[in-house]
C-alpha cells in the first residue's frame, strides 16, 4: 500500500462514520430560476486536518437534499496539498451527489498546484476531474477552459505555472480570456469568470488577506492585465475564493462593467464576524438579473439578511 492509499483508506473510514441522517434544514431554493448553480470556496480537503473534509462533506450532504442544480463550482484550493488521496476523497464526496448536480467545475488553487512540476500536477488534476461523474475536464495544455449554457457562459481560469501563492496567467490565456468574454457578450449573456484569486485591491484586499503585502491575496503580477480585459466588456461576474473571509461587506464589489464576488471557504475556517463553517453562495440566473444568496451549507440555512451581501442582486446590462 502506497502512502496515498494509506491516507485514502483513513479518509474513507472517516466519511463512512458520518451519519447522513443528521443533515436537516431548508433545502437550497431555486424557485422559478431557469439556471441555478452553487459555488463553494476552498474545500482544502486534507490528509491530516479531517475537520476540513467534514465541513465540505456537510456542504455536499446539504445539496443531496436539494432540487437538481445545474452546476457546482469549487473555486480552487480543492485540496490542501494536491495529493492523490485528497483528490480521491473529494471525488468520492462529489460522486455521491452527481444525481442532483448536472455539472461539476473544478478550478485549481495554489494549494492544488504548488508542490509539483506543472504538467505532472495538471495530469493529476485532469485524472481527478475525469473521475468525477458530470465533471468537466480541462484540456491537456492548461487548466483553462469554458462551457456554454443557454443563459450564461462559464469561463474557468487557472495558473499556467506551478506557483506557491499567486497565479501566473500567460499571454495565451489572457488572449483566450478576452475572446471568451467577447463570445458571451456577442450572445448577450453574462460571463461568469472563475479564478481562485481575486484582483489586486478588490474584495477588501489587503485587509481580507490579513493585511499583509500590496499584491498578496490577489492573482499577482497579471492582475492589472486581467482587470483591463474585464473593463473592455460588460456583464462580467468574476467569482473567486482564496481569502477564507466569511460573508461580509467585502464579498461583493460592483466595478461597473465587471463585478467581483469573493466566496467564503466551505472547508477551512472563515475570518471576519460571520465566521460560520461551510459557507458559499447559491446563484440564480435569470434573463435580466442574477440573485446570489450566501448560505450556511453545513447548517442547511441561508445567512441572515442583516449581514452585508447575504443577498446580492445584479441587474444585467442590455
Ligand atoms: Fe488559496
Amino acid at each position: 500500500m502506497g502512502i496515498s492509499d494509506f491516507f485514502y483508506d483513513k479518509m474513507l473510514k472517516m466519511l463512512d462514520a458520518v451519519d447522513n441522517s443528521r443533515f436537516t434544514g431548508e433545502p437550497v431554493e431555486r424557485g422559478d430560476a431557469p439556471f441555478t448553480f452553487v459555488v463553494f470556496g476552498d474545500p482544502q480537503v486534507s490528509n491530516y486536518m479531517f475537520a476540513r473534509e467534514n465541513s465540505f462533506y456537510k456542504g455536499c450532504r446539504d445539496l443531496a437534499r436539494s432540487a437538481v442544480i445545474d452546476a457546482l463550482v469549487l473555486v480552487g484550493d480543492i485540496t490542501e496539498n494536491g495529493m492523490k488521496c485528497e483528490f480521491r476523497t473529494v471525488a468520492r464526496m462529489l460522486n455521491e451527489i452527481s444525481g442532483v448536480v448536472n455539472n461539476f467545475f473544478l478550478i485549481p488553487g495554489n494549494h492544488d498546484v504548488r508542490f509539483r512540476p506543472f504538467h505532472k500536477q495538471l495530469n493529476r488534476f485532469r485524472k481527478f476531474a475525469e473521475s468525477v461523474v458530470n465533471g468537466h475536464v480541462p484540456a491537456k495544455g492548461g487548466y483553462y477552459h469554458s462551457h456554454d449554457f443557454p443563459l450564461c457562459r462559464f469561463i474557468m481560469m487557472g495558473t499556467d505555472r506551478s506557483t506557491f501563492e499567486a497565479a501566473y496567467i500567460s499571454p495565451a490565456q489572457l488572449d483566450w480570456l478576452d475572446r471568451e468574454i467577447g463570445i458571451a457578450e456577442s450572445e448577450k449573456k453574462p460571463a461568469f469568470v472563475f479564478n481562485h484569486q481575486t484582483l489586486k485591491g478588490a474584495n477588501g484586499l489587503p485587509y481580507t488577506w490579513m493585511g499583509k503585502g500590496k499584491w498578496r491575496g490577489s492573482i499577482g503580477m497579471e492582475s492589472n492585465a486581467v482587470k483591463s480585459i474585464f473593463e473592455k466588456h460588460n456583464n462580467v461576474i468574476f467569482v473567486t475564493g482564496h481569502l477564507h473571509f466569511g460573508t461580509s461587506k467585502y464579498n461583493y464589489e460592483d466595478y461597473g462593467s465587471y463585478k467581483c464576488l469573493s466566496v467564503p471557504t466551505v472547508g477551512a475556517g472563515n475570518h471576519g464576524e460571520c465566521s460560520y463553517d461551510t459557507q458559499g453562495y447559491v446563484i440564480n440566473v435569470y434573463e435580466d438579473k442574477i440573485i446570489a444568496k450566501a448560505r450556511r451549507f453545513g447548517d442547511g440555512k441561508y445567512i441572515d439578511k442583516t449581514v452585508d451581501n447575504a443577498e446580492i442582486r445584479i441587474d444585467l446590462q442590455k
